[in-house]
């Protein structure tokens, strides 16, 4: 099998991170991890690219050049699909449209509901029955696009901040491979 080559953005713990690392050892995966991009140069996430000596790119996202650079290593890194996990800033239209790469997020509900960020408290003051992740393309738009893979699980009574966040990023981690492996199915 040829995999594709991907770059994963991060910010910060990076599970998915590792989860992604993990699958991607598998040789029917479809994706071999090119590149890590992270825009914080303290992310935890980090040190799973040098556990397992993956390149990486800190980068600043307050000078006008961060994105020339990352367009430049994408090219040179020949990557076929950028995934954001746990990337906390907003992709700029120009950037999505110039770099014309697939783009997918994962995001810790299930959208269209909370969007945006402090999702697992706004989940607990809606009393929700269900929560869950969504793995998605991005678009323009915060957490817009087409939906890929959605999980969910019924929320109870004894649930609080740390619980929902632990049971949500547990579905997340299969949820991620699980979307990857259905873009490149057919292709
Ligand atoms: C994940 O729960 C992901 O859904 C969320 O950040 C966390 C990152 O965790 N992403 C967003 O909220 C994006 N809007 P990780 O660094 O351990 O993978």
């Amino acid at each position: 099998m040829v995999k594709k080559n991907a770059c994963i953005f991060i910010s910060g713990f990076g599970s998915n991170l590792k989860s992604l690392i993990h699958k991607s050892r598998d040789p029917v995966f479809p994706i071999k991890i090119k590149l890590i991009i992270s825009n914080n140069a303290k992310a935890v996430g980090i040190l799973h690219a040098k556990k397992n000596s993956i390149p990486y790119l800190i980068i600043n996202t307050k000078k006008r050049t961060y994105e020339n650079l990352i367009f430049k290593e994408i090219k040179k890194n020949k990557i076929s699909i950028i995934c954001l996990a746990g990337y906390m800033k907003i992709i700029p239209k120009n950037f999505i449209d110039k770099v014309n790469k697939k783009i997918i997020n994962i995001h810790p509900s299930l959208l269209p509901k909370f969007k945006g960020l402090n999702t697992f408290e706004r989940v607990l003051k809606k009393s929700e029955k269900k929560t869950g992740c969504t793995v998605h393309f991005v678009n323009s738009m915060l957490d817009s696009g087409k939906t890929i893979v959605q999980k969910s699980f019924y929320i109870n009574q004894n649930d609080n901040l740390k619980t929902l966040k632990e049971k949500t990023q547990k579905l997340e981690h299969l949820a991620y491979p699980e979307a990857i492996i259905k873009i490149f199915r057919y292709r």
